[in-house]
């Protein structure tokens, strides 16, 4: 989940006449969606520059899932406006959570863009492009039912051509009161499972060897099918589930890695942990967002489960998959979150000892539930104090879980160099732990490698190669 909720991605430079500069933030969906907007973008002749300067049309694909994050866009926005000023011709469009909840917003208030298009309306942009060309502002931000993109080939963007995510459903259907993904990204739908395995297959023809299925809530995939059967045995209907999903992408080849996010505590179930435990290449990571230990919270945050009930979601991952990593996010300072409440998160967390965690303090966003219902009075400061508690606990049980990784020797698959030098390479375990270790001559991106683990701290693996290893490889 590394960089899932922040970050940039440039694409890539390609030749063209025609240029779009796509930056994009926010969670991986936005980043699959982007490689959605490429596509249809090339199909209109544009490729994707990572250079602002050459740029024809800047897209920018944005996350309205905290303040922070818009307050990010905004600047980018004013950035681009001075550029326009010196290019008139320039064509600036936001994309994505941003364009949904402020709509025309963007364009009448704030004069920044030309073009405003949400998430389920990608396939509109030869049209709405056509009519900004024209000189007019264009919006579409109709959200949909049906739309998955399912019939679109993604242009892999920023890619190392080892790892890519393929989305499997989108939009939410829970209403977990602080949260404004389900205004943003709509009702909850499922992608036909014939394309996901066609796309899976075909990276994996590709040389991809690790997908990453997305999802808001992948446990609640499901998808209703009816087929004619065979000459008298009549037709046949019944539902695939995650867990058969799983299944089936699992046998595209079992050295395709398989990792999945994100998971809700209400829907996993025992069948998706069986299935995991019972194909070596879905990998032992499970990402299971507790926002907080403590029940009366989690109420109020609608999450429907309790305590308890995440407490014995864990066991069950711990009995079922013993070696499973089990990583979570925190929201730090909820409505009405008392000092004893808080306490609540840390003992949970103490009693978990999580692999990592995304950490926030909450952060209003308008037109939720819980801005409607409970002010938002906890004091900033407590916020930032309560946050720091968690983050210092969680840096220590970081710590401590890869410290028990040290000595083992594990499969990693090779995603490039490290960020530091080009003598190491980087890749991850099955764990989803990054791991360095020097490279070797004659190895390359792409493969997987035996690694013994020597070192570690609170965020990666420091291994050695073991070279006898490669010789199947
Ligand atoms: N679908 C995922 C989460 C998507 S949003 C799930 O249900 O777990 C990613 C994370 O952002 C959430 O898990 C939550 O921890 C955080 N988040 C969402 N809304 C927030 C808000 N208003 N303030 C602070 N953090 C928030
Ligand atoms: Fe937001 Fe809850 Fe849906 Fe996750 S499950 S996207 S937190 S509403
Ligand atoms: Fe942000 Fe939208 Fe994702 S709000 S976290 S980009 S679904």
């Amino acid at each position: 989940m590394s960089g899932s909720y922040s970050g940039v991605l440039k694409a890539t430079a390609g030749v063209s006449e025609k240029n779009l500069y796509l930056e994009s933030y926010g969670c991986q969906m936005n980043f699959s969606d982007s490689e959605i907007v490429a596509s249809v973008m090339a199909d209109m002749g544009y490729g994707v520059t990572d250079e602002l300067e050459r740029a024809d049309v800047v897209m920018i694909n944005t996350c309205s899932i905290r303040e922070n994050a818009e307050q990010k866009v905004r600047a980018r926005l004013q950035h681009f406006r001075s550029l326009k000023r010196q290019k008139p011709s320039l064509v600036i469009g936001v994309l994505g959570c941003m364009a949904e909840r402020l709509k025309s917003k963007l364009l009448d208030q704030e004069q920044l863009v030309d073009l405003v298009v949400g998430p389920d309306a990608y396939k509109d942009l030869p049209g709405l492009l056509e009519q900004v060309q024209g000189g007019q502002q264009a919006v579409n931000v109709l959200l949909s039912r049906e739309e998955t993109y399912a019939d679109i080939a993604p242009v892999r963007l920023g890619s190392n051509g080892v790892t890519a995510f393929v989305t499997i459903m989108r939009g939410c259907d829970n209403m977990c009161s602080f949260c404004v993904v389900p205004f943003t990204r709509g009702r909850e739908r499922s992608r036909d499972p014939q394309s996901i395995v066609a796309e899976c297959l075909e990276l994996w023809q590709n040389g991809y060897r690790e997908v990453t299925l997305l999802g808001q809530n992948v446990d609640s995939y499901r998808w209703k099918y009816s087929q004619e059967g065979p000459q008298n045995s009549g037709s046949e209907s019944g539902e695939i589930r995650f867990s058969e999903l799983l299944q089936l992408v699992a046998e595209i080849s079992p050295d395709l890695r398989v990792r999945f996010s994100t998971s809700h505590p209400k829907d996993i179930t025992d069948e998706v942990l069986h299935t995991m435990a019972q194909y070596q290449n879905l990998c032992k990571n499970i990402h299971l967002p507790v926002q907080s230990g403590s029940t009366t919270v989690l109420a109020r945050m609608n999450r429907t489960y309790d305590r308890a009930w995440y407490l014995e979601r864990v066991d069950a991952i711990r009995r079922i998959l013993p070696d499973c990593a089990i990583t979570t996010d925190v929201i730090s300072g909820f409505c009405g979150e008392t000092e004893a409440e808080h306490q609540e998160t840390l003992t949970l967390m103490e009693a978990v000892r999580f692999d990592s965690a995304y950490m926030f303090a909450y952060s209003e966003r308008p037109g939720t539930l819980a801005a409607r219902k409970y002010p938002d009075d906890v004091p900033e400061e407590t916020k930032k104090r309560r946050l720091s508690e968690i983050m210092a606990l969680q840096d220590r049980h970081s710590v401590e879980r890869n410290g028990q990784e040290e000595g083992q020797i594990q499969e990693i698959l090779i995603e490039g160099y490290s960020k530091k030098s080009k003598e190491d390479f980087c890749g991850r375990n099955s764990r989803n732990k990054m791991v360095v270790f020097g490279a070797v001559p004659g190895i390359s991106f792409g493969q997987t490698v035996s690694v013994r683990i020597l070192r570690s701290n609170k965020a990666t693996l420091i291994g050695e190669c073991l070279v006898e290893s490669e010789v199947e490889l």
